[in-house]
């Protein structure tokens, strides 16, 4: 079921409230060290929730730790233990362990890649810990290894992105390439499959197509070999603003003008995206909203309480065309 604005805006207030009381306080979110052992959970009505986040690649990322940071708070009732994968599944598997380890009351996770939970997740299970996914999901048969999936939909972000190009452009024959995010990640097999379905028909056509990682060097980087490759490029649809604002500079460095002569979609619409979009050098983003932390408190709240939780909560995103972002730009949180 669909979580309406309100829903969150009172979420987010609660939580601010609960900030404003306490001062910035992101620094109570301890480190777990991956394989490293600790004390069993107090049973203090203090919520232990070990979180074992992606990584560091995006400014998506930065504020996704930011809001789980800020809303899993000793004020809010939980002890955050932290953990960073540094984009590597391995890392993911090891800090879950830990996790397990230490008898947190609640593990929540990103995951890196879609596929190879099952074993860890069992391990939890059998523990008796629930987890909770975040921002993306796992590929498993078995549904009960989980206890529910707070996230966007990334097919329909990769359509969004996709209709506005058709809208657009159809008829021009446009080529295209794309920036793909992680290989294996579930926003970069489902924006893929959501922009391919939604220009299905056009005279669109995607000439190349590699991943970047979801990250601005990489994206930057595999921009330029696109147009060391072709010389035809009309359009790049990159599946995070990171990579995006990499294109922007390969295509500056290759003296083109971003917008102008290469048109640009993206996905996020974090701060430094909307600029480039207000700038003119992005045409159009599609958002995902990372704030995913008082989503993740409610649920974290209701399984331990042993209520009954939705097995999945879809967070609503927007996008934002030139005037749209010069609108919203001035007062975005992230
Ligand atoms: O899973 C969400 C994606 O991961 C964001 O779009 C991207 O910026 C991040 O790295």
């Amino acid at each position: 079921m669909a979580r309406t604005t309100l829903t969150r805006t009172i979420l987010a207030a609660v939580s601010a409230a609960a900030l404003f009381t306490l001062g910035a306080c992101s620094s109570d979110a301890g480190t777990a060290e991956p394989g490293g052992g600790g004390e069993p959970a107090a049973d203090d009505g203090v919520i232990t929730l070990g979180f074992s986040q992606v990584g560091a690649e995006s400014g998506w990322r930065a504020a996704n730790t930011k809001s789980i940071q800020d809303t899993l708070t000793e004020e809010n009732g939980f002890e955050l233990k932290f953990s960073d994968a540094q984009q590597k599944q391995e890392n993911q598997i090891q800090a879950i362990r830990s996790y397990i380890t230490q008898g947190v009351d609640v593990i929540a996770f990103s995951p890196v890649v879609e596929t190879g939970w099952d074993a860890v997740l069992q391990e939890a299970k059998s523990a008796g810990i629930p987890v909770i996914l975040t921002d993306r999901a796992v590929d498993s048969s078995d549904e009960t290894l989980y206890e529910s999936f707070i996230g966007s939909d990334f097919v329909k972000e990769g359509e969004m992105a996709g209709e506005w190009v058709v809208e657009q452009y159809d008829g021009e024959g446009y080529k295209a390439v794309e920036l793909q995010g992680t290989t294996g990640a579930a926003p970069a097999i489902d924006r893929k499959e959501g922009f391919a379905s939604a220009i299905e028909g056009s005279d669109i056509e995607i000439i190349d197509s590699q991943t970047g990682n979801f990250t601005r060097a990489e994206g930057k980087t595999v921009m330029e070999g696109f147009l060391n490759k072709h010389d035809d490029i009309d359009l790049v649809f990159a599946h995070n603003d990171d990579m995006g604002l990499g294109a922007i500079e390969a295509i500056e460095a290759a003296g083109l003008k971003p917008g102008e002569d290469i048109k640009i979609v993206t996905i996020d619409a974090v701060k430094d995206g909307m600029q480039a979009l207000v700038d003119g050098k992005i045409n159009y983003i599609v958002e995902c909203n990372p704030l995913l932390g008082p989503d993740l408190a409610e649920v974290a709240q209701k399984v331990i309480a042993g209520e009954e939780v939705e097995k999945r909560i879809v967070v609503e995103d927007q996008a934002f065309d030139q005037a749209a972002a010069k609108e919203a730009l001035p007062t975005r949180e992230y």
